[in-house]
């Protein structure tokens, strides 16, 4: 197993969900949603169980490669004994990487941080990270 296959991974699947596999803490409207080892969150924005992919992004035919093409995780200071990473969905906005993330995309480029925004919306110029389309486009997550 390489580095960024251990702990808690976010595979980018092209033109499908966040395949997150770890700790995973989902948090929407103020409380933990899921606490889970393996989730799908949608990033297509189209889903109608988001936070979770329900596979709308075939109906919608998301067209997208499943590369990062821009943006990153950072580290945020530190990042205590948590090994769990929270995902905290932000109203009309992006997933927010709260504690320690691997992002691995399509080809195997990776970014690690334990600070970041993730697109949701599926408009983002810098998917898998969110560059704030989702205000000019209206997203709506509910
Ligand atoms: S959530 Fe998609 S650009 Fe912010």
């Amino acid at each position: 197993m390489s580095d960024a296959r251990r702990g808690n991974v976010a595979d980018v699947a092209p033109g499908g969900p966040l395949c997150l596999t770890g700790r995973i803490h989902v948090e929407a409207g103020g409380e933990i949603v899921a606490d889970t080892d393996d989730v799908a969150l949608c990033r297509c924005g189209h889903s109608n169980n988001k936070p979770f992919c329900d596979g709308s992004h075939r109906r919608v035919g998301f067209d997208d490669p499943g590369l990062i093409r821009g943006g990153r995780l950072v580290p945020a200071g530190q990042a205590g004994n948590e090994e769990h990473v929270l995902i905290v969905c932000a109203k009309d906005g992006p997933l927010l990487v709260r504690g320690p993330l691997t992002v691995v995309a399509a080809d195997g480029k990776t970014s690690a941080g334990t600070k970041g925004a993730l697109c949701r919306c599926g408009m983002s110029s810098t998917k898998p990270f969110c560059d704030g389309s989702h205000r000019e486009s209206g997203f709506s997550a509910s």
